[in-house]
Order: C-alpha cells, then structure tokens, then sequence
C-alpha cells in the first residue's frame, strides 16, 4: 500500500444532545474543539434529538432546543462548509441501524452501562426501553460514518467501547464491516466541575443556576457566578490536592487563557481569591462574547439555519447509506431494486 496516493483523511464523529443550553462544561470538554479538527479530518456533528427523547421532552421545547443547539454548533465555529452538520432524526439510517445493531448487542453489556443505572435511579417513574437503548443508537450514529475518531466527554467512555466491541463483533461474525472507532478525549478539559459543588461535574440540568456557566450568560451573570464560586480556606492560587474548587478554575482560566498552571500560579502569587476569580470571570466572558453575538445572528437567519441543516442531512444521509446498503447485504436483507 505504501506507494499509493496520499491517504484520505481520517472522519471524526461526535453528537450532542439538544437539552438545554450547552453548558461551559460542553463546550470546553468537547464543542470547543470540534472546529480545529474541520482541517485535518473529514468531520460530521449531529445534534442528537432521538437521543433527546429517552428522557420525557415537551415537544415545543424539543424543537426549539434543537435548532438553538443547532445553532450554537456554528456559533462555536463548526462550519457547514467544512464539516457534515445535520440533526440526528433528518437521517433515517441511524434507526436503521441502530435495529440491525440491537439484535448484535447483548442484553448483559447494556445493563451494565453506568449512564443507564445513573438516569434509571433518577427517572424511576420513565425506564424506558430507548433509555436502556441509548448507546447502541450512539454505536450506529458512530459505525454509519465508519469514523476512526469520537470526541466526547469522559462520561462516554464506556458506550464509546461499547460501540468498539459492537463493531469488532459484527466484523468477526459477517467479515469486515465497520471501522473501529478511537475515543478523543481532551486531558485538560475533560471535566468541568460545578462552580457550587466541585466535586460533581457541571451540569446543565443542576437546580442551582449557580453551579454551572451557560455559554450564553451575559458578562455580568458570568463575573457574579465566578465570584460566588466555592473554594477553599487556604487563599493561595495553586493547584493541589483537596482544592478541587481552585483546581476546577485553575483548569477553565488555562483552556479560556491559554495559560499554564504554573503561569497562573506565578501571576496569583500573593493575591486572594477575589481577584483571581475576578480573572476568571472576565477571562470566561471575553471568551464566549463573540459566541453569544453570532449565535443571536443565526437564531435571526432562520432560512438560513434551514438551509444548513437540510444540506448537512443529505451529505449525511448520501455517506452512512452506504454502510447500511452494506450492512443489509451482509445480514441477508434482499436488495430492493
Ligand atoms: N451520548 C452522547 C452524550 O450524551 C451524545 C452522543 C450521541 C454522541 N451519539 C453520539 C457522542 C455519537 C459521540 C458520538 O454526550
């Protein structure tokens, strides 16, 4: 092989679920770098409302949570030149093989996914099937595009080897079908702590507004919420063991920054924690400025957000057909036409 035309980039693949505002935490664990992977991969982002749906949704909201999110993505600098981007239930061929995989998965692995035991516990009143389901749906989401990269969270690391160990299975059993995919998860950023509670990761579903950032708070409400963020006694700016509330800001204001612990540390030498958290909020608003201010433009483009979307659900729809076309061949579906 290795005298052949240079090799085709490799396709990245990731989602995100449209419930609610993306929150900081997003956006510094995964949003913020899916734009700098659009030059060296062939990249596809899909907001994932069938996702959504596990968990009970007012409709209305569901629609307009979608296209906010929908927009966010481009807001953050994912661009629909660049990169395939489509809302999840524009594209039939993820239910289609989300089924094909359900019947190659086994019952014992998906009962041991730690997000199912966790929204089980915390929605007793809904334990849905699709809420069991959930990771072979991401699994087909990830094998249709037959993406070599998934940048998540680190909170899906485990449907992401789920979606590996489908994938090797179905290759072994019908011969090779699917590319394996390799998780991408950011060190640095990988989890942003609560502002209130450091040691539970930010969310944006945690009834105090305070914990979390939203990437569309205006500057003052992210000045106050930094200021009212909890630490600790010591009043020196390092990180350390124990101090997971100046650990969690140490980690915001060097992703947002771009600065190192050590600089940090250098630069808070002998300063308390109101100024660094001043530093913190004003660095975090500065940031998400221009996000704030493109996402209210495109949520005012509405034919243009149309226009997008139902360009990006073509292309994708045009590439993870070919995977079930093959996929349907190989379980021994008869071709139709
Ligand atoms: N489960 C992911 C989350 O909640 C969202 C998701 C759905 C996803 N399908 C995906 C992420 C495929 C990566 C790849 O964060």
């Amino acid at each position: 092989m290795e005298n052949q035309a240079p090799a085709k980039k490799k396709s990245v693949f990731s989602g995100i679920q449209p419930t609610g505002v993306f929150t900081l935490g997003n956006y510094l664990g995964a949003v913020k770098n899916w734009p700098q992977l659009q030059d060296d991969y062939r990249c596809t982002y899909c907001i994932v409302d069938m996702h959504a749906i596990t968990v009970r949704q007012d409709p209305k909201q569901l629609r307009q949570r979608s296209l906010e999110a929908y927009a966010l993505l481009l807001a953050c600098g994912v661009d629909p030149q660049k990169s395939n981007v489509f809302i999840q239930s524009h594209v039939k061929t993820h239910a289609e093989l989300a089924w094909v995989l359900n019947c190659n998965t086994s019952f014992g692995q998906l009962s041991r996914m730690t997000q199912f035991k966790d929204k089980s516990q915390k929605h007793p009143e809904d334990i849905n099937a699709g809420l069991f389901d959930y990771p072979v749906l991401m699994a087909a989401d990830i094998l249709a595009y037959q993406a070599d990269l998934v940048p998540v969270g680190i909170d899906q690391k485990q449907h992401l080897e789920l979606a590996r160990d489908i994938a090797q299975r179905f290759n072994t059993q019908y011969g090779n079908t699917f590319t394996i995919p390799e998780p991408y998860i950011p060190q640095a950023t990988a989890k942003i702590m609560s502002l209130q509670e450091p040691t539970k990761k930010m969310s944006k579903s945690d009834t105090n507004v305070k914990s979390f950032i939203s990437i569309l708070d205006e500057k003052d409400t992210v000045i106050k919420k930094f200021r009212s963020a909890v630490t600790d006694s010591e009043a020196c700016v390092r990180y350390a063991e124990g101090k997971d509330g100046i650990n969690n800001l140490m980690t915001i204001y060097q992703a947002v920054a771009g600065k190192s612990f050590e600089e940090i540390e250098k630069d808070f030498e002998g300063k308390g924690y109101g100024d660094f958290k001043t530093a913190v909020g004003e660095a975090v608003a500065d940031h998400l400025a221009p996000v704030r201010d493109k996402w209210k433009a495109l949520m005012d483009d509405k034919d243009y957000l149309k226009q997008s979307y139902t360009d990006g659900a073509q292309r994708a729809l045009a590439i993870s057909q070919r995977t079930i076309d093959k996929v349907y061949k190989k379980v021994g579906f008869i071709p139709l036409g």
